[in-house]
């Protein structure tokens, strides 16, 4: 059974701590990163951390994440709202998948309140800040645990 997790990311995270700190905090993806490969390498998980302005790359790491990972945990950003093809692709991988959003998207504007990405994930975690991600490595290792 496979030990690796997918932490996708998808538009607009790679200017985390940057941009509008007021809604997404002053922590940047590469301390998420750290945060997230800390716990993982803890619960013995190997961890593949990306992030993508583009959809099509996105799709492609989910559709690798099909033949070697066991979950993945995927912030897809404003993809959430929109893309069916992200959706599409994630019905395509068997293991878990957690929909993390640093913001609490409900308390947000009316056209973040839908979700493609919710048709398929098994939890979704919204408004717990960076943080966020850091409980979903710690869910996909209780789940694969479980699993195994
Ligand atoms: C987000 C929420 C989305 O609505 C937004 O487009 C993002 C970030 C979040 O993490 O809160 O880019 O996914």
């Amino acid at each position: 059974m496979s030990r690796l997790i997918f932490v996708l990311n998808g538009p607009n995270l790679n200017l985390l701590g940057k941009r509008q700190p007021a809604i997404y905090g002053h922590e940047t993806l590469a301390d998420v990163e750290a945060g997230c490969r800390k716990l993982a390498s803890g619960h013995g998980l190997d961890l593949r951390f990306h992030q993508s302005n583009r959809e099509y790359e996105l799709i492609d790491w989910i559709h690798e994440a099909r033949d070697v990972a066991a979950g993945i945990a995927i912030n897809p950003g404003a993809f959430t709202h929109t893309s069916i093809a992200i959706l599409d692709a994630l019905n395509t991988f068997e293991g878990p998948v957690l929909e993390v959003h640093i913001s609490n998207v409900h308390k947000r504007e009316h056209f973040r309140h839908h979700s493609y990405v919710s048709l398929r994930a098994d939890g979704v975690i919204a408004g717990f800040g960076v943080q966020g991600y850091e409980l979903a490595v710690e869910r996909l290792a209780w789940l694969i645990g479980k699993a195994a």
